[in-house]
């Protein structure tokens, strides 16, 4: 008797890996995944609560699939509503108030707990799930079973200790953790040995600070790990996501210089360019700490791209500060995410004062322009290029399939249908602002 399960995936790419595993627990209890909604014996929405927007959208979400609950049910079947991720754990019980439909909330570590939810749930009243466990989600979860295809995510680190001052997710993920590192290392072999994988990002919301145990009892840096993985047959790429500029150690730009399948790419955000407004932030680094680390990276791997976040309008952001962090330019990203300030309740930036907001979409507007800028020149210096691709999807025309550059562009191959899951040669031909397009240089076997 199998029944469906529908999840939706708000957020950081945590939350994608997170909804993998989901899936996975809910396997043995006869769910298999849908993409049709209305097919959904159980929907779970797995949110994010970085910005209000972003929370706010849970909620219209969730008025739509009211709609389709009611209709199920006026039929004689079941829909379950799951809420999960960071706004589950940050609002859980507000959830239930305002959208007393929802069957289950759990927060971002009670992943392993969805079984029995379900169950007690079971149209009857509502679960909730909010503790962070003494025991770490990972170790009570069961192996990865659904294919992610030939890019795979694996959670090597969660939480965060770092407290800047605007961000939700030390209180939605908790304390720092890492794996140890004989569990990554049995699990991206799986990936790889039984299910295509042949790249592998490493995520944490802090990942570059990981520290886990090895096998004989001693902590495991990034750099440490990363080694080890590289030793892995088969594993033609490994990244890593997302950095904090204080975590970057020489042994980790060292890395960047000595392991070949650690790719050229790195997000690190900064997230303002002046001390002033850095310090005001928690973020204890200067502009001109992270511009050094910047070109040191470069230094050990010339061809290194930079992506990054950024927050204008922070509480007490000056134009003068603003100017500064235009200044940042001179890294050249090659993308490059901006955000306006979002007040986010319980974080100590909220209660500041606030930077009004026709500044701040001023602001918002002239950083995002430069940094179009910057990632449409990036783009265009491909043009020439040759590098490897990985195909992981189709395009929209016949035979066409998209994959991604060693820089994270995604790049639009004709004539390529049969090379999904492989790392093919192309030579770049054309650029735009979002993609490139290029040629085969292997040609596809017939
Ligand atoms: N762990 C990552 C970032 C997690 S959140 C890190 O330390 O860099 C992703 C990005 O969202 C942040 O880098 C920041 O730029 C942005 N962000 C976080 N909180 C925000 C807020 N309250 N308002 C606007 N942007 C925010
Ligand atoms: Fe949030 Fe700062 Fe931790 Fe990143 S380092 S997750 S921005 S508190
Ligand atoms: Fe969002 Fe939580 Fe990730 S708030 S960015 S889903 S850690």
């Amino acid at each position: 008797m199998s029944k469906k399960i529908y999840i939706k995936t708000y957020g950081c790419q945590m939350n994608v890996y997170d909804s993998v595993r989901m899936a996975d627990v809910m396997a043995p209890e006869g769910y298999t995944e849908t993409d049709v909604i209305d097919d959904a014996d159980l929907v779970v929405l797995n949110t994010c609560h970085i910005r209000e927007k972003a929370a706010e959208k849970v909620y219209s979400e969730l008025g739509r699939i009211r709609q389709l609950q009611d209709k199920r049910r006026a039929g004689g079947q079941e829909m379950l509503i799951a809420v999960g991720g960071c706004v589950g754990q940050a609002e859980g019980e507000e959830i239930m108030r305002r959208a007393p439909y929802v069957d289950i909330v759990m927060g971002s570590q009670a992943y392993h707990e969805l079984p029995r939810l379900v169950r007690d749930a079971g149209g009857k009243g509502q679960a909730l799930a909010l503790d962070f466990p003494e025991v770490q989600k990972f170790d009570l979860l069961p192996e990865q079973t659904g294919a992610q295809g030939p890019t795979a995510f694996v959670a090597v680190q969660e939480g965060c200790d770092k407290f800047c001052t605007f961000c939700v997710v030390p209180y939605t993920r908790g304390a720092e953790y890492s794996r140890p590192v004989a569990d990554v290392v049995r699990e991206v072999t799986a990936l790889v040995e039984e299910q295509g994988a042949i790249e592998i990002s490493l995520l944490g919301q802090n990942v570059n600070a990981y520290h886990g145990v090895d096998a004989g009892g001693k902590v495991a840096d990034l750099a440490t790990l990363i080694e080890k993985l590289s030793l892995i047959n088969g594993l033609e790429r490994i990244r890593y996501t997302t950095s904090h500029p204080n975590d970057m150690t020489d042994r980790l730009i060292d890395a960047h210089g000595s392991i070949a399948t650690l790719m050229p790419y790195l997000h690190l955000p900064i997230q303002a360019g002046s001390d002033r407004v850095l310090k005001a932030m928690n973020r204890k680094h200067t502009a001109a700490a992270y511009i050094d680390i910047v070109e040191r990276l470069r230094k050990a791997r010339p061809d290194i791209a930079f992506s990054g976040d950024f927050i204008v309008g922070f509480p007490g952001e000056t134009e003068a500060d603003f100017e500064e962090t235009m200044r940042v330019e001179t890294v050249s990203y090659a993308s490059a995410y901006s955000f306006k300030y979002s007040p986010r309740p319980g974080t100590p930036a909220a209660e500041r004062e606030q930077v009004a907001a026709a500044a701040k979409a001023e602001r918002l507007e002239r950083l995002q322009s430069l940094l179009h800028r910057q990632q449409v020149s990036f783009n265009a210096r491909s043009v020439g290029q040759r590098m490897g691709v990985i195909f992981d999807r189709k395009g929209r025309h016949d035979g066409q399939m998209v994959g991604r550059s060693p820089y994270m562009q995604a790049v639009h191959v004709l004539d390529a249908a049969g090379l999904y899951g492989t790392l093919v040669e192309v030579e770049i031909t054309a650029a735009s602002g979002n993609s490139l397009t290029g040629s085969l240089l292997t040609q596809a076997a017939a």
